[in-house]
């Protein structure tokens, strides 16, 4: 098994998490093998945000697209009640597995493909959904945008971080959100200041004050 470890190391003095990579495909894990630098703006935008604004311990929290772990699992170092679920493709979750165990992470691992509705998931009340460089490739963004009115209540908020690679596209994306949710851009300030860049952006979506049901 040739796989690399990379720490991903928390803006305050938390032990770092070591996040096994799979660099040469190995694994069989496509995308899902190596770390995506929206992983880490999220994840450390996260922790800056929890600094100046807690949530509860209690919180109902699922990644969709986790890839190898890095955001749910830096959140749940700050949250260790929480429930926080890190979901991808069946077939992709043997490493994401590996380094919840690793690093004695309290988040739990799912399958989830965006694909297929999956009732046990989708039934939840979710407090937070995250999603980090999920809409990189145009052709999963319509199963993409189902899975999220399936998973999204009402009081639900999405925060996804993304690369801009062909924005005219990734508008396209953020438009169709913008017919059920409301939208914003997280200013950079708002962002750690190392870990950000021009090209990574943080959206935080949720239904409009006042809809009741959101489909
Ligand atoms: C570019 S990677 C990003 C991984 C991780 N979130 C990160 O930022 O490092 C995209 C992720 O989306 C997942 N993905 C792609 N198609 C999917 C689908 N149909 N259902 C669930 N996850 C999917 C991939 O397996 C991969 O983990």
């Amino acid at each position: 098994m040739s796989l690399t470890v990379r720490d991903y190391d928390f803006a305050n003095n938390l032990p770092p998490l070591a996040i096994h990579e799979d660099p040469t495909g190995q694994w069989s894990l496509g995308v899902a093998g190596t770390i995506w630098d929206s992983s880490y703006v999220l994840a450390r935008y996260l922790e800056k945000s929890l600094a100046q604004q807690p949530i509860t311990n209690q919180s109902n929290i699922l990644e969709l697209g986790a890839g190898l772990g890095i955001v749910g699992m830096s959140l749940a170092r700050f949250l260790p009640s929480a429930n926080i679920v890190l979901t991808d493709k069946s077939d992709r979750l043997k490493l994401l597995q590996h380094n919840v165990q690793s690093n004695n992470s309290t988040a739990t691992v799912a399958g989830y493909d965006w694909e297929t509705p999956t009732s046990a998931l989708e039934e939840q009340n979710w407090d937070m959904i995250l999603i980090s460089d999920c809409i990189w490739e145009p052709s999963l963004h319509t199963i993409l945008l189902q899975a999220l009115h399936r998973v999204m209540k009402p009081t639900t908020v999405l925060l996804m971080a993304y690369e801009v690679r062909n924005e005219p596209v990734e508008e396209q994306f953020l438009d169709s959100l913008r017919h059920t949710y409301t939208l914003q851009y997280i200013p950079t300030e708002e962002m750690d200041e190392q870990f950000q860049s021009d090209d990574i952006r943080i959206i935080r979506a949720q239904a409009p004050v006042g809809i009741s049901e959101v489909h």
